[in-house]
């Protein structure tokens, strides 16, 4: 199977016991594999104990997967089902824990998780904000999104001192497409496989045809150029002089953890000088240490003009992202408060979380036990990898706390994240690259629940592979 989701509701009629991992009330198997450290909480794991998701007994949840069905949508109950029919419902660093007492290991996340789920100073900030002013009135001066703003650019590349809050990526990416057309910048330059986000301006730059077709025609002037390739970015860039911007990752995360080579970034910088481009970073995934550095434009000593952030400024706790510019690229925003505006747009709440992330960021210099351990991790990762190198498995790359592992098939995925799952370790895939699993797992993950990740890995590749060549 593939991990999309279904693309017509015909399944969902066959019920939840179609294919669905094991009820709740059912012991699970004893098994070979290891169970999780002791030190963690006493809710019990799910490794070893659920049949594999998607093919075994009735799912836990149907009342859940009903609901879904009638009111939040087909594709995502029948999806919820595959994956086994679990509800997710509390959550603590590098745990989440489902409603019938399993819990699950989190390496997946959407790459938000860099502190893991619920960091206790976010938490105890958020909890205060609550209890003092969550919401505010957008006519008075809100003294924690200023302070936030400041946090945040004490850590962006010099000159990027201006941040305009949002609720989420995407609305990260529209502020900053909206920024370059009121420097009259009208064309957009964005990389193949490149991911962005999904409302209408940011889903013209995501180049994926799955999600863009359906909702044609998005953006004028969009040019796609190949990832990693300035040559191209050069040609796309003389055709547009002086009206073009550019959006590009430091890493490609969505489009399958795609590692340019280095001096590439600088090379964009360079080009978008040259032919007068505004340079658009899109670090919603790749910043926030993610990456072993606070922003992936650190390893080359890039300042764009503009910097995306998200996912991990949340701090695991509430939705928050923001796009942060130099003063120049600003400017129009800047004159202009009710240029582009949003009702909870940098609400005292969301500030509240991204300052304690960030000096939590600080406090527990996460950027660097990110960078030592995300080459222990990759490593790891490989040498599991290693006996199917070759044959189901074609490469494991990664920068930072960012792991891709590239399948021979697409396939391999589905099947592998199915594994996890019923071994209670959660992960990702490539919604631009199909054939890439993604690692993303949080910087405050202990030697105990690492090595259970990677027993767990193994044994999910074993049965992975049985599956496929069986
Ligand atoms: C690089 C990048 N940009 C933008 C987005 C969109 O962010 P959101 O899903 O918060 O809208 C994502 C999400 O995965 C992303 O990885």
């Amino acid at each position: 199977m593939t991990v999309s989701p279904p693309s017509t509701a015909s399944t969902a009629s066959t019920g939840p016991s179609a294919g669905l991992a094991a009820p709740p009330s059912e012991p699970s198997a004893p098994s070979s594999e290891p169970s999780a450290p002791s030190s963690e909480p006493s809710a019990p794991s799910c490794e070893p104990s659920a049949p594999r998701a998607g093919t075994a007994a009735p799912t836990g949840r149907p009342d859940i997967v009903d609901l879904y069905l009638k009111h939040i949508g087909s594709g995502r109950a029948v999806m919820g089902r595959v994956m086994g029919g679990m509800a997710e419902v509390r959550s603590e660093g590098v745990w989440i824990h489902a409603d019938d007492g399993r819990r699950f290991l989190d390496f997946g996340g959407y790459g938000v998780f860099i502190m893991g789920h619920r960091h206790p100073a976010v938490v105890e900030a958020v909890h205060r904000q609550i209890d003092t002013h969550p919401l505010a009135s957008r006519v008075l001066l809100e003294p924690v999104a200023a302070r936030a703003a400041q946090a945040l650019a004490a850590h962006t590349p010099p000159g990027l001192d201006y941040v305009h809050f949002v609720n989420s990526g995407a609305e990260a990416t529209e502020a900053a497409l909206k920024l370059a057309r009121a420097h009259g910048l009208t064309s957009v330059i964005t990389t193949r496989s490149g991911f962005h986000g999904k409302t209408l301006g940011a889903l013209s730059v995501t180049a994926n045809t799955t999600y863009q077709t359906p909702f044609q025609p998005l953006l004028p002037d969009v040019t796609q150029v190949a990832y990693d390739d300035p040559a191209d970015l050069e040609q796309a860039l003389a055709a547009h002089r002086d009206r073009a911007c550019v959006i590009v990752e430091p890493v490609q995360g969505e489009g399958g953890v795609r590692i340019p080579r280095p001096g590439y970034l600088g090379q964009v910088r360079a080009l978008c000088r040259t032919y007068g481009a505004l340079l658009v970073v899109d670090e919603i995934q790749t910043g926030m240490g993610r990456l072993g550095t606070w922003w992936g434009v650190d390893a080359e000593d890039v300042r764009p003009d503009v910097l995306l952030v998200g996912k991990g400024l949340s701090g695991g706790v509430v939705p928050v992202a923001a796009m942060v510019a130099t003063a120049e690229a600003y400017a129009p925003f800047s004159r202009d408060p009710y240029l582009h505006t949003s009702t909870f747009g940098a609400s005292p709440i969301a500030c509240a979380a991204a300052l304690a992330t960030v000096r939590a960021m600080e406090e527990e210099d996460t950027v660097a036990r990110a960078a030592a351990l995300g080459p222990r991790i990759l490593t790891a990762v490989r040498d599991v990898c290693a006996p199917y190198q070759g044959g189901l498995v074609r490469e494991v790359r990664g920068r930072g706390l960012l792991i891709g592992i590239e399948f021979a098939e697409e396939q391999a995925v589905g099947e592998l994240m199915l594994e996890l799952i019923s071994r209670g370790v959660l992960v990702n895939n490539s919604l631009n690259s199909t054939r890439v699993l993604r690692l993303t797992p949080p910087a405050v993950v202990e030697d105990s629940a690492l090595d259970l990740f990677l027993t767990t890995l193994g044994a999910a590749l074993r049965g992975t592979a049985d599956r496929m060549t069986g």
